[in-house]
């Protein structure tokens, strides 16, 4: 059975093409500015300017043509309603023209799902950190709990941020993880873990304050930075995994591309005797094959939906699945 997914939760369009358990094609093209974040007209806009090339793209990478497609898939949710609404249209149209069923799914869970599917974790704790998005997720009891995420914003949002204010543009994700690497001196920032939550405002005003004071390096403050974030993350994350007795972590997310997050993490899991997982970047970031798969898994496993039921769902949550 072969399945296309269609992702457009923010500033990416993705389009995945799974067959059974493989990933045929995983396509994508992403809205990006030059100064300043997500503007969701703009970014919807640009979702529509692309779609059939990304669409085309994804056909001919997986060698198929439209009419071999069984089974269409999008994220119904969460994300911007401008941007989620050209992704459901296009399914609903795509569903209708070719008397294919849909299938709407939930994005956070999809980012878990195709990491169980992508490596050999059984049923890991997933650290997703995302620009919009930090949660930790579990299937736990019968199903997917959130046991840990963010008082405020998304770590990735905060990290771009901060690259913005000292500077770097966006996406400043990946521009701070190579800065990071010329810290020296450790800076001390507000450590701030609620409970099994994280929160990242009262961090940024901090570290805005020491870079006006023009005290301390920008490679210090960001290799700071990072060591604060990442060690609050992991440490939730930690915890999460002895609740819930389970011995392996995957990370996914945008910002589970950063090579700091990465070793952090695999350090943690090795001296817990526990496994560390981590996808190739193309899946950690948003995309459209973890549509298709979480599509194709969904409807194998019985569900059904009727066009009239897929209205987006911006602020759907992981624990209301
Ligand atoms: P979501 O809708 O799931 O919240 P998103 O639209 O925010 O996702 P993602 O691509 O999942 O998008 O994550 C974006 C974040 O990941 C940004 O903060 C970006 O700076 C960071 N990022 C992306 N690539 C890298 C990289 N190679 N290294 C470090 N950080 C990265
Ligand atoms: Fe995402």
């Amino acid at each position: 059975m072969i399945c296309l997914g269609i992702e457009s939760t923010a500033h990416t369009f993705g389009v995945g093409i799974v067959k059974d358990k493989k990933v045929l094609a995983n396509v994508k093209d992403s809205y990006t500015t030059n100064s300043g974040g997500i503007i969701p007209v703009n970014a919807a806009e640009h979702h529509i300017e692309i779609c059939d090339k990304v669409i085309s793209g994804a056909l001919s990478k997986a060698k198929i043509k439209l009419k071999d497609v069984d089974l269409i898939s999008f994220s119904q949710g969460p994300g911007i309603g401008h941007c989620l609404r050209i992704g459901a249209m296009i399914a609903r149209v795509l569903s209708l023209k070719l008397k294919k069923p849909i299938i709407g799914v939930n994005h956070c869970i999809a980012h878990l799902e195709i990491g169980k599917l992508l490596t050999k974790a059984k049923n890991p704790v997933l650290l997703y950190a995302s620009g919009a998005n930090t949660q930790i997720i579990a299937f736990e009891g019968g199903k997917y709990r959130i046991f840990g995420e963010t008082l405020d914003s998304g770590v990735g949002n905060f990290l771009d941020a901060f690259a913005r204010h000292i500077g770097l543009g966006f996406p400043g994700g990946p521009k701070l993880d190579k800065l990071s690497k010329e810290g020296k001196n450790f800076i001390e920032l507000p450590y701030v873990v609620k409970g099994m939550d994280v929160s990242f405002g009262g961090i940024l005003t901090n570290l805005k304050q020491k870079f006006n004071s023009r005290r301390y390096t920008n490679a210090d403050l960001a290799y700071s930075m990072q060591e604060t974030v990442f060690a609050m993350l992991l440490e939730v994350s930690e915890r999460a995994m002895f609740h819930c007795n389970k011995k392996e972590l995957l990370l996914g997310g945008g910002v589970a591309c950063n090579t700091r997050l990465q070793e952090m993490a695999k350090k943690m899991c090795r001296e817990n005797c526990s496994k560390c997982f981590i996808l190739e970047n193309q899946f950690n970031v948003d995309n459209g094959a973890m549509i298709a798969w979480l599509g194709l898994k969904e409807y194998k496993d019985g569900k059904r939906q009727n066009i009239k039921n897929t209205e987006i769902k911006p602020y759907w949550r992981t624990d209301e699945v």
